[in-house]
C-alpha cells in the first residue's frame, strides 16, 4: 500500500494532507524519515510513525459534525498555543481529522472523521460539494453586486465558480447575505466579498452538502447518524443507490 494511501486509512488525514506530511519529514517508516513520494509499504509489517507516534490501521470509522466557534484553529496542533478544534472533540476518544478547513474567525459546521476517501471526495472540487454561509458585510449590495457574486468574481486564483447569493436583509451599515458554493478555496468568501467592495464582518457555515447544524451549540459536537453518513457518501458516489429487484 502507498504510504500516503497507507495514511489515510489509517484515519491520520486525507490522501492530499497526507502527502505534505510526508514532504515536511514527519512520517517515518522502521525508523526512518520518509520524504519521496509513492513509497509502497506493508501495513503488516512496516512500523510506520507521524511525529515519531505509531499509526496503525483501524477500521472504526467515526464521522463528527462540531459547531466550531470562532477564535479556534483548525488544526490538529498550533504551535502558537491556540485552542484548536482537536481539543474541542477530544471526547470521541478516536483520532479524527477535519474535512477542509474554517478560518480562526469563522464560526460554524466542520466535520471531522478518519475515513480518507470520504475526506477525499468531499473536499475534492470536481464533486461540487455545497457549502453555504451566512454572511453580515459592510454596506448593501446592490443587485448587480449580487448578480457579479452568483456568475463569477475574478480572483488573483481565478474566476469563482456559479454561486447562490440571497440577501436576507438588507441595510445602510450591514447587510445579511446567504452564499452558498461548490468549492472551497482558501478564504474564498472574504476574498469574494472583498473584491465587490463589502467586506466580511461575520461568517457562519450553517450547511455542509444535506447536514445543518440544528440547533447544535458553539463548541459542541455530535456524531452523524447512520442515515447521514449513508447520504453524504451517496453524494460524493461512494454509496450507488440501488433497487432491489424482486420477482412478482
Ligand atoms: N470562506 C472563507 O473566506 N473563510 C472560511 O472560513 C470559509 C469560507
Amino acid at each position: 500500500m502507498r504510504l500516503q494511501k497507507f495514511l489515510s486509512a489509517a484515519g491520520v488525514c486525507s490522501r492530499r494532507a497526507g502527502e505534505k506530511l510526508i514532504a515536511q519529514g514527519r512520517v517515518k517508516v522502521n525508523g526512518e524519515t520518509v520524504t519521496a513520494m509513492g513509497i509502497v509499504i506493508d501495513p503488516e509489517k512496516d512500523a510506520v510513525t507521524v511525529d515519531n507516534r505509531p499509526v496503525r490501521l483501524t477500521n472504526k470509522k467515526e464521522y463528527i459534525m462540531l459547531h466550531k466557534p470562532v477564535d479556534v484553529v483548525t488544526t490538529l496542533s498550533d504551535p502558537f498555543g491556540r485552542q484548536t478544534v482537536k481539543a474541542l472533540v477530544a471526547d470521541v476518544g478516536k483520532r479524527v481529522f477535519p474535512v477542509g478547513r474554517l478560518d480562526l474567525d469563522t464560526s460554524g459546521l466542520l466535520l471531522l472523521t478518519n475515513d480518507g476517501e470520504l475526506a477525499n471526495r468531499l473536499t475534492h472540487p470536481s464533486f461540487g460539494v455545497e457549502k453555504e454561509y451566512l454572511v453580515r458585510v459592510k454596506g448593501l449590495p446592490a443587485g448587480e453586486t449580487l448578480k457579479r457574486l452568483a456568475e463569477g468574481v475574478e480572483l488573483e486564483d481565478g474566476l469563482t465558480a456559479p454561486a447562490t447569493v440571497r440577501l436576507i436583509k438588507g441595510g445602510t451599515g450591514t447587510s445579511l447575505l446567504s452564499l452558498t458554493l461548490k468549492e472551497g478555496r482558501n478564504r474564498q468568501v472574504r476574498r469574494m466579498l472583498d473584491a465587490v467592495g463589502h467586506p466580511v464582518i461575520t461568517l457562519k457555515r450553517v450547511r455542509f452538502a444535506q447536514l445543518t447544524l440544528d440547533g447544535l451549540q458553539p463548541g459542541k459536537w455530535r456524531r452523524l447518524t447512520p442515515a447521514e453518513v449513508k447520504k453524504l457518501k451517496k453524494t460524493v458516489g461512494l454509496l450507488k443507490s440501488f433497487k432491489s429487484k424482486r420477482k412478482t
